[in-house]
């Protein structure tokens, strides 16, 4: 069952009813929908792969507060009840300022990012207090892990490595081959040299490569992501809001994208590990305007 979600009039009169909406700058944020999808099955979801503007690893703060900033107001026109933003670029530059926003200018829907829970996650699974960071260069340049880091337990250090290729050899959907391979260890030859025992995955693409992360960093190392501890904290969000779907059959998704939808749907079928059915192509304006 797939890719129908009530539209926001037709789910006016019951907020419960309405869509979570995720993003993403493309296929990555799909590792955290997943999750979601497993944990909340009765929950409907709509997903914007903002895939036109990717990679956004490599945009200022500037634009990833705009580009989210419209992509948030795209998802609350289509009815979302509950914003979670599957890219941790953008929740490195725009939360909290985009929650504020969206509390401020909306209903009061709330916006949940991948970079706490990962942040709380790493801090409790390290031993020795030295914990590995691969995310994009403008997530790294952010230092948003090291602030949240600092804040859960100050002894612990962070040993930050800018990734520039990564997302892009995930996102071109090819067989992994030397070149991938390459990438992969050329970050994690670090990580090896600093000793660290925990790496947060700081970009939602890497989830996608594990297997090849953990085998050249080592099956010692615990690797963190942030799909399974955000579903529990969406989950947690819900509940406390009263915003639960009541439904007990299977809620639906639907995906909408800036860029080639074709593309989207081949990608996006073989990373969500379920089918995708329909996506629709959506014009948001600051891509129009800079056409
Ligand atoms: N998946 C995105 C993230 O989590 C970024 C990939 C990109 O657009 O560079 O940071």
């Amino acid at each position: 069952m797939m890719a129908r979600v009530p539209s926001a009039s037709g789910s006016a009169l019951d907020p419960r009813a309405r869509p979570i909406g995720v993003f993403d700058s493309g296929v990555g944020g799909l590792t955290v929908l997943h999750e979601l999808l497993v944990a909340l099955p009765h929950e409907d979801f709509l997903y914007l792969g903002d895939t036109r503007r990717f990679p956004y690893g490599e945009r200022s703060p500037g634009e990833l507060s705009r580009f989210s900033a419209e992509i948030a107001e795209e998802l609350l026109r289509r009815g979302s009840k509950l914003l979670v933003v599957a890219c941790n670029s953008a929740t490195a530059a725009a939360l909290p300022e985009l929650g504020r926003r969206m509390m401020e200018t909306t209903l009061g829907v709330d916006v949940l990012g991948v970079l706490r829970p990962e942040a709380l996650r790493a801090v409790a699974a390290t031993r020795s207090g030295r914990i590995g960071l691969l995310a994009t260069p403008a997530t790294v340049a952010s230092g948003a892990y090291e602030q949240a880091i600092a804040v859960i337990d100050s002894h612990v250090t962070v040993h930050a490595i800018a990734c520039p290729t990564l997302a892009t050899i995930i996102q071109a959907g090819e067989e992994y081959g030397e070149r991938a391979v390459a990438a992969v260890r050329e970050v994690c030859a670090p990580l090896r040299a600093a000793g660290v025992d925990t790496v947060i995955l700081g970009c939602t693409h890497y989830p996608l490569i594990r297997p090849m992360l953990q085998r050249m960093l080592g099956p010692g190392v615990t690797l963190v992501s942030s799909g399974a501890a955000l579903a529990r904290q969406v989950e947690h969000a819900l509940s406390t809001r009263a915003l639960q779907n009541a439904r007990s059959g299977e809620g639906d998704y639907r995906f909408l994208c800036t860029g080639d939808v074709r593309s989207f749907r081949e990608l996006g079928t073989r990373f969500l590990q379920m089918p995708l059915g329909d996506v629709e192509h959506v014009e948001l304006a600051e891509i129009g305007a800079a056409a």
